[in-house]
């Protein structure tokens, strides 16, 4: 993605870092009140009454994994939302986002254009968790126990037209809860004269690629809601390609027939591709993509094409 910083962030600084044997006895702790947010450790689920019941949802095993599931703190403590910051600890500069009430506008080419509101929404469609990897095009990697609904059931609700072609989703635009959309003076020279970030953030798959069974829309995570700084309270998924393509705090979805511009494509498209599957022959220009950094453990492991998603998308991508 940006250029603005070789990944160093996965070494959290030990002060940062709570020793699991603490936190875990804090969750035990917690859990024996009733309590589910962890506000102490920055891991914030949107804590509503409107998910009563639905979490923990449960697990999809279709869905396997060939690592462990990443610590939770982690996963909480080491995000991208540039909305907010671009360090990765955005879960200290997220306590004035407001994620409820939350809709999502369906619009463009579609027989059924609609405004939903997301509580009711995650009562309507059945959840159920799935364990992903999660590879960010800054060559770290997550493996996550993400809840919520295939992207196809949405799009079969609001019956698209035959002539859309591509989805595009939009994020949030909220100066007021969100500093790093506050217009500020800044340029960066390595961004060919753009002075600030063209938010709101926005990305775009093909129809194919949205009604394919990975492409996931998630409302929680590790038997949660998700926290905010984890894209609460939808987000998409989609495991195959970079992480930047799995946009957060979804307001807007919209069926078109042309390609959509993507933020990142469009704003440095320079190793930030449209499509962004993950690929380790195709280094970024400041790094190779051929290893991944797992963020908790900081083992080193070999990156594999689409993620090692193959099974499930490379004929989406096979030349006739
Ligand atoms: N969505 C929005 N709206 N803003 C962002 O900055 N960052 C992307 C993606 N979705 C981003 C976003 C990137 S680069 C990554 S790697 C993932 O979110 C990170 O998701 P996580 O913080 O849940 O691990």
């Amino acid at each position: 993605m940006a250029y603005l910083k070789i990944p160093k962030g996965w070494e959290i600084p030990e002060r940062e870092a709570t020793p699991e044997h603490i936190f875990l006895n804090r969750r035990k702790f917690l859990a024996a009140m009733g309590i589910t947010a962890i506000g102490a450790t920055g891991i914030l689920p949107r804590f509503s009454t409107a998910a009563d019941g639905l979490y923990p949802a449960q697990r999809n095993p279709r869905y396997k994994l060939d690592r462990p599931i990443t610590t939770e703190w982690h996963t909480a403590h080491y995000n991208n939302f540039y909305e907010f910051t671009e360090e990765k600890d955005v879960w200290k500069l997220i306590d004035r986002f407001r994620t409820e009430p939350w809709t999502i506008k369906i619009t463009g080419k579609v027989q059924k254009e609609q405004t939903l509101d997301v509580s009711q929404l995650i009562r309507q469609i059945p959840l159920e968790e799935r364990l992903y990897r999660h590879r960010c095009v800054e060559a770290w990697s997550m493996a996550v126990p993400w809840t919520g609904f295939p992207l196809k059931a949405l799009i079969d609700r609001v019956e698209p037209k035959s002539d859309a072609k591509y989805v595009r989703m939009e994020t949030f635009f909220r100066p007021s809860q969100a500093p790093n959309q506050k217009e500020q003076n800044r340029s960066n020279p390595l961004f060919s004269g753009r002075t600030w970030y063209p938010w709101p953030y926005y990305e775009a798959l093909t129809m194919a690629e949205a009604m394919n069974e990975l492409s996931f829309l998630v409302t929680g995570i590790y038997g949660h809601e998700l926290p905010k700084q984890n894209g609460a309270p939808i987000r998409l998924v989609v495991p195959w390609k970079y992480g930047f393509k799995s946009i957060k705090s979804i307001v807007k979805i919209e069926f078109t027939s042309r390609k959509p511009g993507t933020f990142w494509n469009d704003f440095a498209p320079v190793g930030n591709d449209w499509f962004a599957n993950v690929n380790p022959a195709v280094p970024h220009p400041e790094w190779s993509q051929e290893k991944e950094t797992i963020i908790d453990t900081r083992e080193v492991r070999p990156t594999r094409l689409y993620n090692g998603y193959n099974s499930f998308v490379a004929h989406l991508y096979a030349k006739s």
